[in-house]
């Protein structure tokens, strides 16, 4: 089945991979998951739970496995020829795609009711978690609370994305595509094999815009991304650290193995950058609203009658600004972002005492640039002590990644800036 190159060119090939499909409508795309993954030279064992034996036969999963397929706890069978300790062991990584709100309430709270959650409970190999679920659910704060504690214990997290679901709602919920698993388990295995030079540092990241509101259905944005901040959040995590990601809203997954706030509001993204400190790195890769609506209406605005509103703007906090100026409890290293159009170093230089950061991470974002919502960023990296590096038109995710080697050498070498 393996198809001819791939294996070589993916981490994957030679890793074993227990999948645990519990029930949601995602686990009909789970045969195509299985014959990603074995094309890249995988080894895929599969546990169908019973609901998702509603969605995706076991003959399906059996046959792209090419493998036993297991079901049940109580199965006398298999429970000789293979126990469930020794299922949840001889694998490499545990991937529970999709997984519902139920497993991951049970994974949470270590319930063993039937084969899979008893597996969970028994490993002691990483579990990569790609969760499914309507969007009312997904963000429950019963399920909140379930992930982020999932999330403390080392469990990732892989999406959900956003988008339409089965159920006729509109959110984050939607499974992550398998492409986007099998990228997200190459990531896994790629930082296994990497050298960690930030384990037991905590990161703070914020990413994304931010949104106004003028009133429950309008808002002020901008065209931010959160494309590189959320790269430097994952790159971060790949040398180890431990990160939190406070992003406004945006249409792209959450990093894997990174625990993310969502926010709206610029006020919002403060307390939440504050409630997540202290910090050993905090990055300020935000686009945030310089001002907010002073006078939101409660309701719709309505045309007509005495001509257009007017808006009243406030000033938002300054969120890089507050956290440079902390006396106790700062970060010992600030990096802000300077969105400039023109002399983007000499605004940049000055934005860096203005704010009271350590570095300023300077790009151009005039509209030819075409850096806002792009895949590529030209920056410059300038440090208070006066050093400046030039990294010209690369991927956001080089520029994050040169980024997080910057700073995890910063806290090697001790340097104060
Ligand atoms: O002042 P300006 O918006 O150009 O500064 C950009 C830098 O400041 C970015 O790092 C951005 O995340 C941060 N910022 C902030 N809070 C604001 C405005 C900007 O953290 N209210």
């Amino acid at each position: 089945m393996a198809i001819q190159g791939l294996e070589n060119r993916s981490g994957l090939q030679g890793r074993r991979v227990l999948l645990i499909v519990s029930g949601g409508i995602a686990a009909y795309k789970t045969p195509e998951l299985v014959r990603r993954l074995r094309e890249r030279g995988c080894a895929v064992r599969c546990v169908l739970t019973r609901s998702g034996a509603q969605f995706v036969t076991p003959l399906a999963l059996q046959a792209v496995s090419e493998d036993t397929l297991y079901q049940d706890l109580w199965n006398l069978t298999d429970e000789s020829e293979m126990g469930h300790i020794q299922l949840s062991r001889q694998a490499d990584v545990i991937l529970v795609a999709p997984a519902t709100a139920n497993i991951l309430a049970k994974m949470a709270h270590g319930l063993t009711d039937d084969l899979a959650s008893t597996v969970l409970l028994a490993t002691d190999k990483p579990v990569l978690a790609a969760p499914a679920m309507n969007v009312r659910m997904w963000e429950h704060p019963a399920t909140r609370a379930n992930v982020a504690l999932l999330q403390s214990r080392g469990v990732r997290m892989i999406g959900p994305n956003e988008g339409a679901m089965a159920c006729g709602e509109y959110g984050p919920g939607r499974m992550s595509e398998p492409l986007e698993i099998v990228a997200a388990l190459e990531g896994f295995f790629a930082e296994g094999d990497a050298p960690r030079p930030l384990a037991g540092r905590h990161a703070v990241v914020t990413s994304g815009p931010t949104h106004e509101p003028i009133d429950p259905v309008r808002y002020i944005a901008n065209r931010s991304s959160g494309k590189q901040g959320h790269a430097i959040a994952t790159a971060l995590a790949r040398l180890g650290a431990r990160v939190t990601l406070v992003s406004g809203p945006v249409q792209i997954a959450d990093p894997v193995g990174v625990s993310v706030v969502r926010v709206e509001t610029a006020v919002q993204m403060l307390a939440a950058v504050q409630a997540a400190l202290p910090a050993d790195i905090f990055v300020a890769a935000a686009a945030v609203a310089d001002w907010r609506v002073d006078n939101a209406a409660g309701q719709k605005l309505k045309k007509g009658g005495s001509g257009s509103p007017a808006l009243a703007l406030a000033e938002n906090p300054d969120i890089l600004a507050t956290v440079s100026g902390m006396g106790q409890g700062r970060p010992a290293l600030v990096v802000g972002f300077a969105a400039e159009t023109n002399d983007v170093a000499a605004y940049a230089r000055a934005k860096l005492a203005r704010k009271g950061c350590d570095w300023i991470v300077a790009n151009d974002v005039s509209p030819a640039t075409g850096t806002f919502g792009g895949d590529r960023n030209s920056v410059h990296l300038i440090r208070r002590d006066g050093g400046e590096d030039i990294w010209a038109d690369l991927p956001k995710s080089e520029v994050a990644a040169r980024l997080a080697t910057a700073i995890a050498d910063r806290f090697e070498t001790g340097k104060t800036e």
